[in-house]
């Protein structure tokens, strides 16, 4: 077994490979800072090329009407109000810019025969202000951004599992981690860590993340070295996932279907969001399709697989083969159906985490200094419910910002002092999993996370749910203690899933805790025993291990963008 330690150094290690890590660390090395990035997939298939539909900045190539205001008051409202309205004015501000700085690393856009732009409609905004490459857009973003990357001559290791950052008077100064090839181990000093490691939404059974991604990786590192949670409880759960084959179930179908002109039936045929939001209708909010579908399949109107229809058919082929070429190319490849001809069978899929690691917004630090949070794995931008496309803008737009942020920070340091004990406590974190040779089998008790969860804090959750769910949980952590990890020829795979497996159980933990003290429905989380929103939980929920969960205050929208906010009402959700 290997026990061979590299030892690196750098001022900025960046973990995490996909938009919002690249994109920071592009900023570092613009700026001439020696910055090192590590992540445990090629960087190529990093979970950033799976986003599809869109990107979003009030451009206003096609709606000239369009304002960075009104994209904040969009995103604001349909947080439910949990969104820090400071948060979402530096994205919506700073959102052209992160398109322009795409198309200066080479980002291919859509664009209109006259050069502009293209942008689409996605759920909930005002106006077209979704910029895109077909349903490809996660993969051209990725491809630019490993792209000018390389042209900078950045570092990037992506076979690197990092298993606990180093800290130090919370202060931190670099991460421990091993290859989860060889084995060998990594002690990463480092001025400062930007975390861009992803979210939890892998803890549910039906996801659109791939099995070894978003297993809460962030939440565990972050938590272990003293920064705390926020609304790990809001989770959104996308409408449209695909139901076969088993093992691809919860795979994306983009909401630029619907975008596009996608049509939802249940199994009797009835356009059912007529009942759910019939103004919007298939262009609603996400918190409320995938209510409105999961509604429709529990009360029986489902079909017979547990799903609704999602149809395309009477689109244009041509619209097909060019706004949605990896919808059509996956149906084939999954299910050998063609949508051209015939729809799709989705129901909602567990799809991203809008809470994540505590960060002020205007820098993305946590509460350990030196320590940074970017994209999914922090939290601020989306509240209650995302806004399809603005997920992606946030990795360009912070980015940017939190790689300049650092590059201050480590100019100012003076010294930096490291601690041995934690050191050790990372060494032998490892060790202690290498000798583990008990009964229990390490996938096996991340099957069983997932089944808690989704049986307990899905779509809709109840109190008596919820602790059942803990009490679930707890008897997992149980097992846990007996497990047996056991690295093989093929390389320490199963390592990385005994990190990951303690990554689900604490993040599992912080959600259902926040789910339960959350006693009301709000955007997607949707409390059949709660079913009304209470004014006096408009408050973000933060979470850490020793103090619970404490309320933290929302500041006030500022009066600009307030006056573009119609009434957020809750007419349309309905709960079982
Ligand atoms: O449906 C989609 O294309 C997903 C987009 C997003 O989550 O932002």
């Amino acid at each position: 077994m290997s026990k061979l330690e590299r030892r690196l150094s750098t001022s900025v290690l960046v973990i995490g490979t996909g938009g919002s890590g690249l994109r920071a660390a592009i900023e570092l090395a613009e700026r001439g800072v020696d910055v090192l990035a590590v992540g445990k997939r090629p960087k190529l298939d990093a979970h950033t090329s799976l986003a599809a539909g869109g990107i979003n900045a009030a451009l206003g190539t096609m709606d000239a009407e369009d304002s960075w205001q009104q994209h904040a008051a969009d995103t604001i409202k349909e947080s439910y109000l949990l969104a820090n309205p400071h948060t979402v004015q530096i994205v919506a501000q700073g959102a052209a810019r992160g398109i322009h700085d795409l198309e200066r690393f080479g980002m291919g856009f859509a664009r209109e025969e006259d050069g502009r732009i293209s942008q689409r409609f996605f759920g909930a905004h005002k106006y077209r202000r979704t910029a895109f490459a077909g349903d490809y857009t996660g993969l051209e973003i990725q491809r630019a951004l490993v792209r000018r990357a390389t042209q900078l001559s950045v570092p990037i290791l992506d076979t690197v599992y990092i298993t606990r950052l180093l800290v130090r008077d919370n202060v931190v100064f670099g991460a421990y981690g091993f290859d989860v090839n060889d084995g060998t181990r990594y002690l990463v000093h480092a001025d400062a860590v930007i975390l861009a490691a992803g979210g939890h939404t892998r803890i549910w059974r039906r996801t659109s993340s791939r099995r070894d991604e978003n297993t809460g990786d962030s939440f565990r590192l972050a938590v272990l070295a003293g920064a705390r949670l926020r609304d790990p409880e809001l989770v959104q759960f996308h409408p449209s996932g695909i139901l076969e084959p088993e093992n691809a179930a919860g795979t994306l179908v983009s909401e630029a279907a619907r975008g596009e002109g996608g049509i939802l039936r249940n199994a009797v045929g009835e356009r059912f969001m007529e009942r759910y939001d019939p103004e919007r209708m298939e262009l609603s909010t996400r918190d409320r399709v995938a209510l409105a579908a999961y509604t429709e399949i529990k009360q029986g109107r489902g079909t017979p697989n547990g799903g609704v229809w999602l149809d395309v058919s009477h689109l244009p082929r041509e619209t097909i083969m060019n706004r949605l070429p990896r919808v059509y190319q996956m149906m084939l490849e999954l299910q050998m159906r063609d949508i051209t001809t015939s729809p799709m069978e989705i129901a909602p899929t567990a799809h991203y985490s809008m809470g994540g690691v505590w960060v002020r917004p205007e820098d993305h630090g946590t509460d350990v200094a030196g320590l940074y949070a970017i994209g999914e794995a922090a939290s601020g931008l989306h509240g209650a419910n995302r806004l399809g496309g603005n997920s992606l803008i946030e990795l360009l737009v912070y980015g940017r910002i939190v790689g300049a942020t650092v590059a201050d920070y480590t100019a100012g340091l003076d010294a930096q002092r490291r601690s041995r004990e934690a050191v050790g406590e990372a060494r032998a974190e490892i060790d202690g999993l290498l000798s583990a040779d008990g009964r229990e089998n390490v996938r096996a008790l991340q099957r069983a996370i997932r089944n808690t969860m989704t049986e307990h804090a899905g779509v809709v959750r109840d109190e008596q749910g919820l602790r059942t769910g803990l009490t679930e949980l707890g008897a997992i952590e149980d097992r846990m203690t007996d497990i047996g990890v056991h690295p093989d020829i093929a390389g320490y795979q199963d390592l990385a899933h005994a990190f990951d497996l303690k990554a689900s159980a604490l993040a599992a933990r912080a959600t259902l805790e926040a789910a339960l003290e959350r006693r009301e429905t709000r955007g997607c989380h949707n409390r059949s025993d709660y079913p009304n929103l209470d004014p006096t939980l408009q408050v973000n929920l933060v979470w850490s291990p020793t103090a619970g969960i404490v309320r933290e205050e929302i500041p006030p929208v500022p009066t600009e963008i307030a006056e573009l906010m119609q009434d957020v009402s809750t007419v349309g959700k309905l709960v079982e």
